[in-house]
């Protein structure tokens, strides 16, 4: 089948790495896409967010399967135009994609879905804001209601910080501090029926320990060897089904990437947040593990037969991705310099984030540059694989964390 996969970053990447080792795939069409991705995949230019300049592309290339990566075009209808043109595509309509372009319509489905998650109050005013906070008190989790590109929440015990960040926003959603573990699960849903991935943990800090501002994501690892044995089915009876069939019942069935950010609480799983998409990191740390096929499976799911398909099949291999950041980043990142030192290695896969060739050479292009993931029987092979390879790789002023995994890794090697 002819895929046209939208979107240029190191998720992207791997899903089109993914795709391409699909016996299935005749020809694989990415657009915009970047260095690496051209490796793997015929590249076009388009406006992601346009909805018609993308149908145009999908039809132009005859495309039988569109895969849209990023929020943007979700958000904006590329996958309404895509289908209304008759074409299969694995990515929510853009009603749907409000779960995650809104967090007041994401607490709303969460509700009427009985899906548990923290309790939370949607403000406007001053005065609803400071009632809010004063109901939930310290540490005051507010969140920008709308698409915030990763800086749109503010967890803090400064009350004064909280309330500037509220006011800033418009709409917010403030809500009970959720304690626990963090884990990202996935769902791939026809609308109807919804299958869970395994999970992934990211690293949201850019620093070691958890330490310094939000990032896009550091690193990721995968299995979870610490996670309950049944977090999969769990999490697909408590959060993902319900909630795939509370958007068909209100008209606006969920066709795509249902991503669960969920609090592992001593009271149970909560959701933390929906994400209409792959995540980034996870993306790269999940789909090297994935032995089913994967256009196979989302065709499955754009044309609403995923009933009928077998279950996920996953490598025995851990894995863990690290990325690779610029002087910089998040605040400022430099951009521009040369990368050199990407070297073939067994058990590692690089995957570009922002690069760009100039004068044939690669150079950094974005505060993200690369994710190396490193596969192994278990996370300290699979953490050794990827730290060699990241430490041959030379980006001036360039910085990763040296923690992905490790607490997990000494735990796993210790039971
Ligand atoms: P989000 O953009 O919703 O993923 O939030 C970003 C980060 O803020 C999450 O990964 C959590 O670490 C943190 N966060 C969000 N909501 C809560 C909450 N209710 N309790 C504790 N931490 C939260
Ligand atoms: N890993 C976080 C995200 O993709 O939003």
């Amino acid at each position: 089948m002819r895929v046209l996969l939208i979107g240029s970053g190191a998720r992207e990447h791997a899903l089109a790495y993914s795709l391409k080792s699909d016996a299935s795939v005749t020809e694989l069409h990415v657009a915009p896409g970047n260095p690496g991705i051209s490796e793997l995949a015929t590249v076009h230019s388009v406006t992601a967010d346009d909805p018609q300049s993308v149908a145009t592309l999908a039809q132009n290339i005859k495309a039988e399967l569109v895969i849209i990566g990023p929020e943007a075009p979700l958000v904006a209808g590329v996958a309404d135009a895509v289908r209304a043109i008759g074409i299969p595509c694995f990515g929510p309509s853009k009603e749907a994609a409000q779960l995650e372009g809104s967090k007041s319509f994401a607490k709303e489905i969460m509700a009427s879905a009985g899906v548990p998650t923290a309790q939370s109050m949607t403000c406007v005013t001053q005065e609803e804001i400071e009632r809010a906070l004063d109901t939930f008190g310290a540490p005051y989790v507010v969140k920008n209601d709308g698409l915030a590109a990763g800086k749109g929440v503010v967890v803090t015990s400064d009350r004064t910080a909280a309330l500037t960040h509220a006011l800033a926003c418009g709409k917010v959603v403030i809500e009970e501090y959720l304690d626990g573990p963090e884990i990202s699960l996935f769902g791939i849903s026809d609308g109807s029926t919804v299958i869970g991935m395994e999970p992934a943990q990211d690293f949201k800090r850019v620093f070691d320990g958890d330490e310094g501002p939000n990032t896009g994501g550091m690193g990721a690892y995968s299995p979870l060897p610490w996670a309950p044995a049944d977090i999969i089915s769990r999490t697909e009876k408590e959060v993902l089904i319900p909630t795939i069939k509370a958007m068909a019942e209100r008209g606006t069935p969920f066709i795509g990437l249902l991503y669960a950010g969920l609090a592992m609480t001593s009271r149970g799983i909560r959701v933390i947040e929906f994400n209409a998409r792959f995540g980034d990191p996870e993306t790269e740390v999940l789909l090297p593990r994935l032995q089913t096929p994967l256009a196979q499976l989302l065709l499955a799911a754009a044309t609403e037969k995923l009933a009928a398909h077998p279950p996920l099949q996953w490598s025995k291999k851990e894995a863990v991705t690290i990325v690779l950041a610029s002087e910089g980043y998040p605040e400022n990142p430099r951009v521009g310099r040369a990368v050199t030192g990407i070297n073939e290695h067994n058990d590692v896969i690089i995957f570009h984030a922002g690069t760009v060739v100039e004068a044939d050479q690669l150079h950094s292009a974005g505060g993200r540059v690369l994710a190396v993931t490193g596969l192994g029987d278990d996370l300290t092979t699979a953490r050794e694989n990827g730290y060699r390879a990241l430490s041959q790789i030379s980006l001036l002023g360039s910085h990763y964390r040296k923690d992905i995994a490790l607490t997990a890794s000494i735990a796993q090697k210790e039971a």
